[in-house]
């Protein structure tokens, strides 16, 4: 018996580090021993490689090599923390993962689903999440959001407009896509209300 690991997705300022403590909160109270972790980063060489890509101009990077060092970071944090902690039996919940990668690198900067598709299957080998909730938001309101913030990590909120609203509709195609692995949730409702939606969807999907 391994842990199970959970992701939660979505875009720019949808509430998602506050959920998380929340649901690791849940489930500790049901006995499990739970790791929190975040992408890009959970590692400490891939919270170097965080730095390089969430602070900066948004042109830093062309599409290609932005790709090459999320997958670098993540094939870091995989074999460092997610892996380990898994095969020590407790629940991981990663705060973004791969689906990050296919909405924002693939939809967002444009590079084609196959070419992320392979990177992926050759750093993961079809290690996937057991469970994602995709925390679903207006795009205006998330960036009013993250943008309340501040701070030195903004290199993505400052892509365009555009940029973001494609972002919201390709996490919707995933879960679309992925229905047995996905949960969208409403997040334009009070923190509360979201909580109850992923303890939920959680309970459900595990039968807790
Ligand atoms: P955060 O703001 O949720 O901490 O995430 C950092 C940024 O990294 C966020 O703007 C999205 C971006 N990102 C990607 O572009 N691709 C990825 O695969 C991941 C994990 C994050």
């Amino acid at each position: 018996m391994t842990g199970r690991f959970i992701t939660l997705e979505g875009g720019e300022g949808a509430g998602k580090s506050t959920q998380i403590k929340r649901l690791a909160a849940a489930l500790e109270k049901k006995g499990l021993t739970v790791v929190t972790t975040r992408e890009p980063g959970g590692s400490p060489g891939a919270e170097e490689i965080r730095a390089l890509l969430v602070q900066g101009e948004p042109c830093r990077w062309d599409a290609l090599t932005e790709t090459m060092l999320i997958y670098a970071a993540r094939a870091d944090h995989v074999k460092r923390t997610i892996g380990p902690a898994l095969v020590a039996n407790k629940w991981v919940i990663s705060d973004r993962f791969n689906d990050s990668s296919f909405a924002y690198q693939g939809v967002g900067r444009g590079l084609p689903r196959e070419f992320i598709r392979r990177i992926d299957s050759i750093v993961l080998d079809d290690f996937s999440p057991d469970l994602t909730l995709i925390l679903d938001l207006d795009v205006e309101i998330g960036l009013k959001r993250a943008g309340a913030r501040g701070g030195a990590e903004q290199r993505f909120e400052n892509f365009d407009k555009d940029f973001h609203q494609r972002l919201r509709q390709a996490f919707l195609d995933i879960a679309a896509r992925s229905p047995d692995r996905c949960v969208v949730i409403d997040a334009n409702q009070s923190e509360d209300q979201v909580a109850a939606a992923i303890w939920s969807a959680t309970q459900k999907h595990f039968s807790l």
